[in-house]
C-alpha cells in the first residue's frame, strides 16, 4: 500500500511516499528557512506564497525519487494523506487544495490528518524492538503518554489509539521550541534558535546560571515558558535590559545557552515522567522538531530506564515537520476506512 503524504501547516513544504505506513520511500521537504530567518520567525504570508511557488515541483520530485511520475502515480498510489490541521490555516491550504486536486484528478482517495497525531505517530513509525528488530503491535504500546514538543505546541496527551489523545497539560504562553528560538534571537544566534542553541551548549556549563524551572508545584503538567525567556534577556543584556541592548562584556553564551538547555529539558522531561506515572503508561512517545535535541533525547532515554517503559523518540528526519508522518498516519487511518471528500478544509486548530 503507497501513500503519498502532503504537509504545509507551517515553513515547510513537505512530501512523501510511504510503504504500509512505516517505509519510507521519499521524505522531501523544502525549508523556507532562508525566507523567514531575517524576521527571527515564521512570516504566514511569506509561508503560504511559498508552498504555492513550491509544491508542484516538490511533488514531482518526491514522486521520481519513487520512479513515478504524474502519468504513473495514479495507478501506483492507493491513497493521498495531507495535514488539515493545526497550523497556519493560510498554508494548510496550499497542502489541503493540492491534495484534494491530486485526489480528484487522479481518483485516488483522500484522508485528512491531524498534524499534531502524527508527530506522535512518527515516534512509534519506524521504531523496532531492540531484541527481536520487529515493529512494534499497536497493543504493545498503548496506553501512552504522548509529548509533543515543537516550534508551535508543547503538550502531554493520554493516549489510547493513534487518533486518541486526551490533554492533560500545555503551555501557557510560549511553545518550548518558540522558546528556543526567542532565547536565541536575545543571544544574536542564528534562527531556528533550537539547534544553534544546542551547538553552544555542548561547550557550557549548564550550572553556570541556575534559572528558575517553571510551573513545578502539584505536579502541574502545564508549562510556561516566557518567564526563563525574561531570565535569559536580563542575564545576557542586564537587569531590565530591552531587547536590542548589547550583551554584557564577558558573558559566557555557550553556559547561558546549556544553563537554559538544561533548565527547559528537564523540566519537560519531569513532567512526562509524573504524566505516565500518574497513567501507568507502557509507553511515552515523543515528537516534533525539538525532539531532535541531544539534551532531550539522552535525558528521555534515562527516563525510560528509570521507569521501566519504552521510550520511542523518531529518527531525526522524522522529528521536524514532514510528509512521512502525515503518509504514515494517513495510511494507518485509510486502512481503518476513514476517507475525507472534497469539503475536507483547512482548521488552524486541532481536533476539539
Ligand atoms: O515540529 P517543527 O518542525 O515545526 C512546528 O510544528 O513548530 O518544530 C520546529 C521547532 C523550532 O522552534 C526549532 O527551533 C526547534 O523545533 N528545534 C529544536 C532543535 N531542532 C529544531 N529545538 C531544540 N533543539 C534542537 N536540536
Ligand atoms: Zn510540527
Amino acid at each position: 500500500m503507497l501513500t503519498l503524504g502532503i504537509e504545509t501547516s507551517c515553513d515547510e513544504t513537505g512530501i512523501a511516499l510511504v510503504r504500509d505506513g512505516r517505509e519510507v520511500i521519499s521524505n522531501q521537504v523544502l525549508s523556507q528557512i532562508p525566507l523567514h530567518e531575517r524576521f527571527g520567525g515564521v512570516v504566514p504570508e511569506i509561508a503560504s506564497r511559498a508552498h504555492v511557488e513550491a509544491i508542484t515541483r516538490v511533488v514531482e520530485k518526491c514522486l521520481a525519487d519513487g520512479d513515478l511520475d504524474f502519468k504513473s502515480a495514479p495507478k501506483a498510489l492507493d491513497c493521498i494523506a495531507v495535514a488539515h490541521r493545526p497550523g497556519l490555516v493560510g498554508s494548510l491550504l496550499i497542502g489541503v487544495t493540492a491534495a484534494k486536486s491530486l485526489s480528484w484528478a487522479w481518483g485516488v482517495p483522500l484522508v485528512g490528518v491531524d498534524h499534531i497525531h502524527a508527530h506522535i505517530y512518527s515516534a512509534a513509525m519506524t521504531a523496532k524492538e531492540p531484541e527481536t528488530e520487529r515493529y512494534y503491535e499497536d497493543h504493545e504500546l498503548f496506553p501512552a503518554v504522548s509529548l509533543v514538543v515543537s516550534g508551535g505546541h508543547t503538550s502531554i496527551y493520554q493516549s489510547s489509539s493513534w487518533v486518541d489523545h486526551e490533554l492533560m497539560g500545555a503551555t501557557l504562553d510560549d511553545a518550548v521550541g518558540e522558546a528556543f528560538d526567542k532565547a536565541a534571537s536575545i543571544l544574536g544566534l542564528e534562527y531556528p534558535g533550537g539547534p544553534a542553541i544546542s551547538k553552544q551548549a555542548v561547550d557550557g556549563n549548564e550550572k553556570a546560571f541556575p534559572f528558575k524551572k517553571a510551573r513545578m508545584n502539584n505536579k502541574s503538567l502545564d508549562f510556561s515558558f516566557s518567564g526563563i525567556k525574561t531570565a535569559v534577556l536580563y542575564t545576557a543584556k542586564g537587569q531590565n535590559a530591552r531587547k536590542d541592548a548589547p550583551l554584557l562584556d564577558g558573558l559566557s553564551i555557550p553556559d547561558v545557552c546549556a544553563s537554559f538547555e538544561e533548565t527547559v529539558v528537564s523540566t519537560v522531561v519531569k513532567k512526562l515522567q509524573w504524566a505516565a506515572e500518574k497513567t501507568q503508561a507502557k509507553t511515552a512517545l515523543v515528537g516534533g522538531g525539538v525532539a531532535a535535541n541531544g539534551r532531550l533525547r539522552s535525558q528521555l532515554a534515562q527516563l525510560g530506564q528509570d521507569l521501566g517503559i519504552k521510550v520511542l523518540i523518531p529518527p531525526w528526519p522524522l522529528c521536524t515537520d514532514n510528509g512521512a508522518m502525515i503518509a504514515g498516519l494517513g495510511y494507518r487511518l485509510f486502512e481503518a476506512g476513514n476517507r475525507s471528500d472534497l469539503s475536507l478544509d483547512a482548521d488552524p486548530i486541532t481536533a476539539r
